[in-house]
């Protein structure tokens, strides 16, 4: 090891901290800078789950977290996999919201990397900085559109370190070849511009040709760099998301988790709901509330898979109808993009969701639109109305962006709703039953995807890859669950779960000729010797 002494213990790749064994720390220069116990990698566990127990507040467990990683890496992920249920939602969702709005406050050290618009012509340069040759995913964000937050900008930068993290917290990646990246292209956001602890550039946000030639400079320095790695877009503009996507699909190893990935979950849930209604996709009517990338993605995810229950791609549409902050999206709708155009249907116009639900009369509703409430008492009983037993999934977060809560949505439905959020609600009582909401989140789905992507070394990322994952899902539902209105599977066993998926997803690329290695003849075996784990190597950290 060519590294001694301190610089062992400020590296959280190779530090052990109390765990360094004495030969260890005499080979290693490590004697007198650390006290004098000799402790196991589980007693250092049990003394952050006891600080951790001693915050008081989830943005204070989030920071504690944030410090753990900078500081040893593997005690981090090993707390972490102690309860993976109890901690996502304090790495990610919904408390990763909160640590971006602070984070020009809670920075502490550099996780990833910063590209600036203003090094156009430079980028392979800058890229090159990183110091892992081996780069297998980069999740990419310009932060301009965090969550149900809006536009943060460079403080966005959470969101990528947090879904790297799951990369390996829930999938088993390894961490070493994951890399954090801020395209800061400027903030539109007037109080970050006028922020004297923003950590951005005090730019607006460029056009979308200025936008455009930075993000081919980035792509085609990323794939001469790192010709294995695959891009991740997360939480940008929605219409830079579509357009984007849409641009590198066919041609490049990448994927928007925004879209793909949340029309994957949606459909897992959707394919969960139907087994207790006992019906198919292709039968529904479904009505978005929001228009944007989350629900375009979730809506060209149901039309492929409508299609694969045997409906033509102009059916399938004939199914989705969209409803935005300018009202149903009908033949007077003027500005529509091309692919809201796709579901566009002869309504009469309304500005109202409630004539929206009476004209369309839809059998699932699904909020994906940053506005929390917007579910009413009036909507969720013109839904059980119509149904009975209406979908409603208010997936919008952070928790107060939900269109609704579970709480709402069964008790105005009279226990009829088969509901699931975008965060996690708290089971509901309700005339002396127990309703289990489910979170209809990403974490199921991207880690597992780009787990199978990181073992094949796939070429490209399309859409059958997330169908099957959202299948996989959807199996991890046993029926008691189901009756308790969970959709989804439980956290706890996540990671278990996610590797299934994985080896599902792993074949499909096989199936599909995408992968760039051969096919093992034991792809469980093959997976399962891939994957990372938090444990110390004693002899050789
Ligand atoms: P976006 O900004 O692209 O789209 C928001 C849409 O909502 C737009 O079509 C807008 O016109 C519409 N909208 C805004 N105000 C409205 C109003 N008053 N009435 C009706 N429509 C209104 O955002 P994006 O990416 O589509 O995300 C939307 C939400 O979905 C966010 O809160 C995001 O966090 C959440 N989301 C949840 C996921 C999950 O797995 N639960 C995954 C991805 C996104």
């Amino acid at each position: 090891m060519a590294d001694r002494g301190i610089s062992i213990l400020r590296n959280s790749k190779m530090n052990a901290s109390t765990a360094f064994r004495q030969q260890e720390r005499d080979a290693y220069g490590l004697t007198g800078l650390l006290p004098p116990v000799v402790e196991t990698l589980d007693s250092q566990v049990r003394r952050c789950l006891l600080h951790l127990s001693k915050k008081s507040n989830a943005l204070e467990q989030y920071i504690y977290f944030s410090q753990l990683a900078d500081d040893n890496q593997t005690l981090f992920f090993k707390v972490l996999s102690t309860d993976l249920a109890r901690f996502l939602p304090i790495i990610y969702v919904p408390t990763v919201g909160a640590a971006c709005l602070e984070f020009g406050l809670i920075y502490r050290k550099p996780n990833g990397i910063y590209l600036s618009i203003e090094q156009r012509g430079k980028v392979r340069e800058v890229l090159a900085n990183w110091p892992v040759k081996d780069v297998r995913f980069i999740c990419v964000s310009t932060g301009g559109r965090i969550l149900g937050l809006g536009d943060l900008g460079a403080n966005g930068m959470g969101i990528p370190i947090g879904k790297l993290q799951l990369y390996t917290a829930c999938a088993g990646i390894p961490p070493d070849c994951l890399l954090p990246l801020l395209l800061d292209c400027g903030t539109d956001n007037e109080d970050l511009l006028a922020d004297p602890l923003y950590l951005g550039i005090k730019r607006k946000r460029p056009s979308f040709a200025e936008l455009d030639s930075f993000v081919d400079e980035f792509v085609e320095a990323v794939q001469d760099l790192y010709p294995q790695c695959c891009i991740h877009f997360e939480d940008w503009k929605g219409a830079d998301a579509i357009r984007l996507l849409a641009k590198y699909t066919n041609s490049t190893c990448c994927y928007n988790d925004d879209i793909q990935g949340t029309g994957s979950v949606a459909v897992a849930g959707l394919y969960s709901a139907l087994k207790i209604n006992k019906s198919l996709l292709r039968d529904q009517r479904i009505l978005f509330f929001g228009a944007g990338s989350a629900a375009l993605g979730m809506a060209d995810m149901i039309v492929t898979a409508m299609m694969q229950e045997g409906v033509s791609e102009q059916e399938a549409c004939g199914c989705i109808s969209l409803f935005d902050v300018d009202g149903l999206i009908e033949p007077s709708r003027t500005s529509l993009n091309p692919d809201q155009q796709r579901y566009l249907h002869p309504y009469a116009p309304t500005k109202s969701l409630l004539a929206a639900i009476k004209i369309v009369r839809p059998t699932i509703l699904i909020g994906v639109s940053t506005v929390g409430k917007a579910f009413t008492k009036e909507v969720v009983e013109a839904m059980t109305e119509l149904n009975s037993r209406p979908i409603i999934f208010a997936l919008s977060n952070p928790t107060e962006r939900a269109e609704c809560t579970a709480e709402e949505a069964y008790t105005w439905s009279k226990g009829r709703a088969i509901f699931a959020a975008g965060v996690q609600f708290e089971p509901v009582k309700l005339d002396g039953g127990t309703y289990l909401p489910g979170q209809a989140n990403n974490f199921y789905i991207f880690p597992a995807v780009s787990l199978a992507v990181y073992a094949t070394q796939a070429k490209r990322v399309p859409n059958e890859l997330f169908i099957e994952a959202a299948k996989a899902t959807a199996a991890g539902v046993s029926p008691l669950q189901l009756e308790q209105g969970m959709l989804f599977p439980p956290q706890n066993d996540v990671q278990n779960l996610e590797i299934q998926t994985a080896i599902v997803v792993t074949k499909k690329i096989f199936e599909l000729g995408l992968a760039r290695v051969k096919e093992p003849t034991d792809i469980s075996d093959w997976i399962h010797s891939l994957l990372y784990k938090p444990e110390y190597v004693h002899g050789m950290q």
